[in-house]
């Protein structure tokens, strides 16, 4: 068996699509362990000769990764420990790689993510840690696995938390300003239905175009803006209101809360 994902949830579930889907790992490579039957059911159904289990036995597999939600990290670590596990790659949000090595002792290798939400159509952003044993062949595994559903860049684990402030709340920020664009074209005139369209088009448009083109934010910015034209106007208005500096303490207070509910955990 080539992984175990314990936890076959939204973001379990994301991985063992990505990984199927990326020819990382064929179906029966794959196992799920997972304490609800229904879930299990699901999980079977959806994948033709899945084999997704309720508790993980000794030996089912060395290499790891961890979906469960934070408050079940330590009973799914308990499950596992001593167990033949050699390497673990936790997506849980604020546990610590020192927390996982605690319990599943010196001979286990853990490596930590913090995903987000856009793992569940192939195109998240994950922050990727190591912890104190892992080597750069095991960043470069748990790497593959997380880039089966997107992109990955390591960080230093001190940094999960502005990770987590950034691209883990990152998703509502982008879906607020397709929200307030969509309100504003209501406020200039056009239908609801329309302004909804536009608004939800153009924010598609403008991340194809900063995926396909490869060119930075500020390169496109600036392509797209003809000096005292409309667009020239508009970001005027934005400066005007600080919507950089609204971002920054956005990301400022959610990297704050990252901490504070790592604290509380
Ligand atoms: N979803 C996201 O966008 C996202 C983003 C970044 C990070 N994450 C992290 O990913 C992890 C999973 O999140 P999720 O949204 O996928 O949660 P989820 O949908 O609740 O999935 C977790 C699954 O694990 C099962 N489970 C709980 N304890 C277990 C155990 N000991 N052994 C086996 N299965 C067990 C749960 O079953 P029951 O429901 O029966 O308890 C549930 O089906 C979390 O730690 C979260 O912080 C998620």
């Amino acid at each position: 068996m080539k992984l175990a994902i314990i936890g076959g949830g939204r973001m379990g579930n994301a991985l063992l699509r990505g990984l199927i889907n990326s020819g990382w790992a064929s179906v029966s490579d794959l196992v799920v362990v997972e304490m609800s039957e229904a879930q299990r059911d699901r999980l079977e159904g959806g994948y033709h000769g899945l084999n997704a289990v309720r508790q993980f036995s000794q030996g089912l597999c060395e290499d790891i990764v961890l979906a469960v939600k934070p408050q079940d990290a330590e009973v799914a670590c308990y499950d596992i420990a001593s167990k033949g596990v050699k390497r673990v790659l936790s997506v849980m949000a604020g546990v610590t790689t020192e927390t996982i090595e605690k319990i599943l002792g010196p001979d286990v290798v853990v490596v930590r993510s913090m995903p987000n939400i856009p793992a569940l159509v192939g195109h998240c952003a994950a922050g990727i840690a190591c912890g104190s044993k892992a080597t750069p062949a095991d960043l470069d595994w748990a790497s593959q696995v997380l880039e089966s559903v997107g992109k990955a860049v390591e960080v230093p684990e001190v940094l999960m938390d502005a990770v987590t402030g950034l691209s883990g709340s990152g998703p509502a920020y982008f879906f607020l300003v397709v929200e307030a664009l969509a309100e504003a074209g209501v406020k200039v005139g056009l239908d609801r239905e329309t302004a909804t369209v536009l608004a939800r088009q153009t924010f598609i448009g403008a991340a194809r175009l900063l995926e396909e083109t490869g060119e930075s934010a500020e390169d496109l910015r600036i392509a797209v803006t003809s000096p005292a034209g409309t667009t020239a106007a508009g970001l005027a208005k934005l400066d005007e209101r600080q919507v950089r500096e609204a971002f920054v303490q956005a990301v400022e207070a959610a990297t704050s809360r990252s901490i504070e509910l790592g604290k509380e955990g």
